[in-house]
């Protein structure tokens, strides 16, 4: 599994709203160490363009509407995001871009490890070179 959409589990009352929620390892594959939000950009915002050597994340969009790009080194995915009870599950080695669709819209992020700026590769020739020399196919 190199990404994979999943349903988040989720209670829908009539009057009051709706509440999802999940649980570390229960409802996704990792203990989640840091979780982070992007909010208040504007519509044809274009985030990422980095992929990491061993970090997991589970990207969701409680709010709005985003389509991640994703390319593992063989083959190019998009996702929208367009629901807040949908998850997309990261694994390492994929480079991704994250594209507003609306204003505003907000993307939250539960992730596998604490920030560190050395887990990141954010140059696509070195990405590609990243590939080829490690085991990770994304
Ligand atoms: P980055 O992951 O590059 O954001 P995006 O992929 O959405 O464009 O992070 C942007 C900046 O924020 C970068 O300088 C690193 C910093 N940052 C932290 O300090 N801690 C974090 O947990 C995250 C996710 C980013």
């Amino acid at each position: 599994m190199q990404y994979k959409i999943i349903h988040i589990k989720t209670k829908r009352t009539e009057q009051e709203g709706t509440l999802s929620f999940f649980e570390n390892n229960r409802d996704i594959p990792f203990d989640i160490q840091r979780f982070y939000y992007i909010y208040g950009a504007q519509e044809k915002t274009k985030r990422g363009g980095h992929a990491h050597k061993k970090l997991k994340q589970m990207l969701f969009c409680p709010y709005g509407q985003i389509l991640i790009e994703l390319y593992n080194g063989t083959e190019k995915t998009e996702y929208l995001l367009d629901d807040p009870a949908k998850g997309l599950i990261l694994e390492p080695g994929i480079w991704r871009n994250m594209i507003w669709e609306k204003k505003d819209s907000v993307l939250c992020v539960a992730a596998s490890e604490l920030y560190d700026e050395e887990d990141y590769i954010r140059d696509y020739d070195e990405y590609l070179n990243y590939l080829k020399y490690t085991h990770v196919k994304g």
